[in-house]
């Protein structure tokens, strides 16, 4: 997306949230001069751990920023669905109108392609869609890795259900779909429509996270477990810190890596890379070509890494994980090989200053990472990645505090 959103330091998820439906309300009115008929938010996330390995159908634990996506909209009885982005400078950015009945991958570029894309999936799914006017706005970053056009995705697939008469909050409705289908349906938006070979991670993250909880999920099954992740319990913070960069390569990077893993699976005449277990990694590892081994004991590592995390937190020992979490940004960058300078100066930085574990986050190629710390550490461990990014002469990343925050909903725009 070409927005240029500002981030704003969240104190409480609702009044955020509140605060973005009401800007997206009072958008639609001076754009329609009238009120929307529906409106939904959806949530960006942080990727606790567990990275690539949703699309090698194994575990993440994601949960919910509090920073949100809103899209007011009302139903038109002409066909059309017109598409306007507000950034926090108020100044509305208005799509060429398309026809739903019309839609097709490829015809859409941009911020634009994500809400159309989803039109597109519902259409195609027979979700009964006239026309609609759509306007967006919100405060979840772009291009930091925090998901921001998942949100859009979502709040966008729940505002046109809703139009269509199918909201997820209808008790009793029959025909009502539930979170993992959306989810899967904005993916097939993100991945045929605007191009991205992503996995279900973050729509998921979006749709089905609850305020306070990591959510596990096993892609494979589809088992969510919400896990109690209460840092201010155990005087922990977790820290975000967005680099502000990302690399050209970033896409055809990640498409590259997700290659990998197929031929690799290939290889072993598996289903997928979650097959493999850790007691049988030395003999998987053995039977594949060189380039593909570091792919394969990433995967393998990090499924173990999230299982050890769930299993940490569920006995109340928050204050162990940070090892992993640092054990998951080594695998990351040395196997992977999808970190960054920027990101692994953060990771570095905030460790030597004292954080109790330190990864990237999300797709990797610049973006956010994270840091577990001591509340009473996080000026300190700020000054030291400020310091850092100094001394290399680069441009300063920004922080802020992650609170798990609620999943998509239905907004109520704050009446102040
Ligand atoms: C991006 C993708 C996700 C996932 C992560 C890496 O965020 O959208 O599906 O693959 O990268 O874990």
């Amino acid at each position: 997306m070409s927005t240029d959103i500002h981030i704003e330091e969240p104190s409480t998820a609702s009044a955020d949230s509140a605060v973005a439906a009401q800007r997206a309300v009072a958008a639609f009115q001076a754009r329609y001069g009238r009120a929307p008929d529906v409106c939904w938010g959806a949530p960006g996330r942080v990727n606790l751990i567990g990275e690539h390995t949703d699309y090698n159908d194994g575990f993440v634990l994601p949960f919910a920023l509090p920073h949100r996506t809103v899209v007011a909209a009302s139903a038109r009885d002409d066909g059309l669905l017109n598409l306007t982005t507000v950034g926090s400078d108020g100044r509305p950015q208005v799509a060429e109108p398309v026809r739903v009945d019309e839609l097709a991958p490829g015809q859409v570029t941009g911020w634009a392609a994500y809400p159309a894309g989803v039109a597109w999936v519902l259409r195609e799914e027979g979700v009964p869609l006239g026309g609609a006017d759509l306007v967006i706005c919100g405060d979840v970053p772009t291009g930091a890795g925090l998901s921001s056009s998942a949100a859009l995705e979502c709040a966008t697939a729940l505002s046109l259900l809703d139009l269509a008469g199918r909201p997820v909050d209808a008790a009793g409705e029959a025909e009502r779909p539930d979170l993992t289908l959306i989810a899967r349906w904005a993916q097939r938006a993100e991945n045929d429509f605007v191009g991205a070979p992503t996995g279900v991670l973050d729509q998921t993250a979006s749709l089905c996270c609850t305020a306070a909880h990591v959510l596990f999920l096993d892609v494979r099954s589809g088992e969510q477990i919400q896990v109690p992740f209460d840092t201010a319990a155990h005087g922990l913070r977790l820290l975000v810190i967005d680099t502000r960069t990302r690399h050209a390569h970033s896409e055809s990077g990640y498409g590259e890596r997700r290659r990998g893993c197929v031929a690799a699976a290939e290889a072993l005449r598996v289903g997928s890379l979650r097959e493999v277990t850790r007691d049988g990694l030395d003999a998987a590892t053995a039977r594949l070509p060189e380039e593909l081994r570091p792919l394969l004991r990433h995967v393998v590592t990090e499924n173990a890494r999230v299982e050890s995390v769930v299993e940490s937190l569920r006995a109340g020992r928050l204050d162990t994980i940070g090892p992993l979490l640092t054990a998951s940004h080594e695998s990351l960058r040395d196997d992977y090989r999808v970190s960054s300078t920027e990101l692994d100066l953060v990771v570095d930085a905030a460790l030597a200053a004292g954080a109790l574990g330190a990864r990237m986050t999300g797709g990797g190629f610049g973006g956010s990472a994270i840091a577990l710390i001591r509340s009473a550490a996080q000026a300190e461990i700020e000054e030291s990645i400020i310091a850092a990014f100094d001394e290399r002469g680069l441009a300063h990343p920004r922080f802020f505090m992650a609170l798990p925050s609620a999943g998509a909903g239905r907004e109520e725009p704050s009446t102040d």
